[in-house]
């Protein structure tokens, strides 16, 4: 591994593709609507796109429920669409990696249909199953999504099979070594097909404990996805990881290993030989508060570091509630702008976040997913016209607020606009090796207030993020130019010494 693999100084761009765009008409975005608006993304200045699933599926969890893990789901188009998006995505220099799902498939993948036909079919044991009575689960788990058991009772071969997600999303059997092989197949099937890497689903979930055993009292009722940890899960990363080094280009694996505590997490990076990257939610879920911030880099410092495990940062995705309205204004969204793209790490931006979105309010009647998740899954507006750039006037979801001035070609236009702060963001980190790669520091600062300054060689910025609504005096020291301001006020002047309410900064030397 070179000491600097391009996904150190890489910031991803997480493609929905339900909602990025649709080509034909139906109301679900697809692989060849992501490919129409790749200009957005080089014009942005982003180096790679993750897509969550795009297989085939009965998209009970909207694709996270795969029945075929090498074909494209008709709703996204087809095999060729997608080596036509990762083709020109890739000759815009734009890398591609693809959702891997490999915990569990859908209740309809043939591997599951064969393994609940008997109890001596061949492919039983590539699922987990276990004997028991009707009335009792074989441990107390809880299902996340459902919250009910993990657990579904299957009538005609009188066993239970697990599911840390929907019924319709059975957990594979990770200690058959036939499963392992299958799916190695689906990995080195899209690596030959030219990906660049995977985003790979419940992580931490593929290695179980044969003896399943109850989460302890006080757990229970928590989805036991959010704190499952079994060290089996390393050795199958290792091996996982030696496949996919064997390929050239430095291909790379990050993990969703969705534990709350960010030493948990570092150890999935094992000794440089499992997951390239991994993503640390502790963060997404800090409030918006200086010192709460200063702890979760302090921390990821801390258990990063001496592991030599390069962090990552995310504030937004599919499964939670966009930081702009988890944030509650678009000042405080800007600063985490700032914040996303000049800490230590890794950044990944979900797609909308760049165009300053709100979570879609959504009607009851338009409820669809059994999570709850569809606010932040609502359409992208390109434009400002009655159906935003979509073919169509009424996609899957309603849109987000504000469609006729939050939308890519108005804030394109707007010098002023949350989208060119990304875009001027991404430039920033890109012209400077230490907002690349180098070090971080955490610098003395007055309450509310975070700063930090990034060092390479001779290479220095100095980020200050004002999390009050107050102005506040922030002393630096030697003197400091505006390079850019999340209000984007003052830039390419002196910094004045005070920091507007809700406003970060980022400082170069004068
Ligand atoms: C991950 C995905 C989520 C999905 C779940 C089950 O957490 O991000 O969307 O529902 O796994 O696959």
């Amino acid at each position: 591994m070179s000491p600097t693999p391009w996904w150190r100084s890489a910031a991803i761009y997480q493609i929905y593709p339900r909602s990025f765009l649709d080509s034909n008409g139906d109301g679900v975005g697809d692989l060849e609507g992501a490919r129409r608006r790749l200009e957005h993304l080089s014009w942005l200045g982003v180096d790679a796109v993750w897509l969550s699933p795009f297989y085939r599926s009965p998209m009970r969890d909207f694709g996270y429920d795969v029945s075929d893990y090498c074909d494209v789901d008709p709703l996204f188009g087809t095999l060729d669409d997608f080596d036509s998006l990762v083709a020109e995505a890739q000759a815009q220099g734009i890398r591609v990696l693809v959702d891997l799902v490999p915990n569990h498939t859908s209740d309809q993948h043939p591997w599951f249909v064969e393994s609940r036909a008997s109890r001596d079919n061949p492919k039983r044991d590539w699922y987990v199953w276990r004997d028991g009575t009707p009335d009792r689960p074989p441990n107390n788990w809880t299902a996340s999504l459902t919250n009910g058991p993990a657990w579904t009772w299957d009538e005609k071969t009188e066993q239970w099979y697990l599911h840390l997600f929907l019924p319709e999303q059975p957990d594979l059997n990770w200690a058959n070594p036939d499963v392992e092989a299958a799916m190695h197949d689906v990995v080195r099937f899209w690596l030959d097909r030219g990906v660049d890497g995977f985003r790979i689903d419940v992580t931490h979930a593929l290695g179980k404990d044969p003896r399943l055993p109850d989460d302890p009292p006080q757990l229970a009722g928590v989805p036991h996805s959010s704190i499952h940890d079994d060290p089996r899960t390393h050795a199958i990363l290792r091996r996982l990881r030696r496949l996919v080094d064997g390929y050239p280009g430095e291909r790379v694996l990050v993990g969703e290993v969705y534990l709350l505590d960010t030493s948990l997490v570092a150890a999935y990076y094992g000794q440089g030989d499992e997951l390239h990257l991994s993503f640390n939610f502790p963060p997404l879920y800090a409030p918006w508060d200086a010192s709460a911030w200063r702890d979760e880099i302090a921390m990821a410092e801390a258990e990063f570091g001496p592991r030599g495990a390069w962090p990552t940062w995310v504030l937004s995705n599919h499964d939670n509630v966009r930081h702009r309205t988890r944030y509650g204004s678009e000042a405080r969204a800007r600063a985490a702008a700032v914040l996303l793209l000049t800490l230590r790490g890794t950044p990944f931006l979900y797609a909308g976040e760049e165009l300053g979105l709100q979570d879609a309010v959504i009607p009851p009647e338009r409820v669809v997913d059994p999570g709850g998740r569809d606010g932040c899954r609502a359409p992208l507006p390109w434009d400002a016209t009655p159906s935003h750039g979509w073919p169509t006037t009424d996609p899957w979801l309603p849109w987000p607020p504000d469609p006729e001035t939050n939308n890519a070609e108005v804030e394109r236009l707007d010098a002023s606009s949350m989208l060119q702060l990304y875009r001027r963001l991404l430039a920033a980190r890109r012209a400077s090796p230490a907002l690349a790669g180098g070090d971080i520091e955490l610098l003395t600062a007055p309450e509310g207030v975070l700063a930090y300054e990034r060092r390479l060689a001779g290479d220095r910025r100095v980020v200050v993020v004002n999390f009050s609504d107050e102005p506040v005096d922030v002393f630096l020291g030697s003197s400091w130019t505006v390079e850019v301001a999340s209000d984007g006020s003052g830039e390419g002047g002196p910094y004045s010494g005070t920091l507007g309410g809700s406003t970060a900064l980022l400082l170069a030397p004068a």
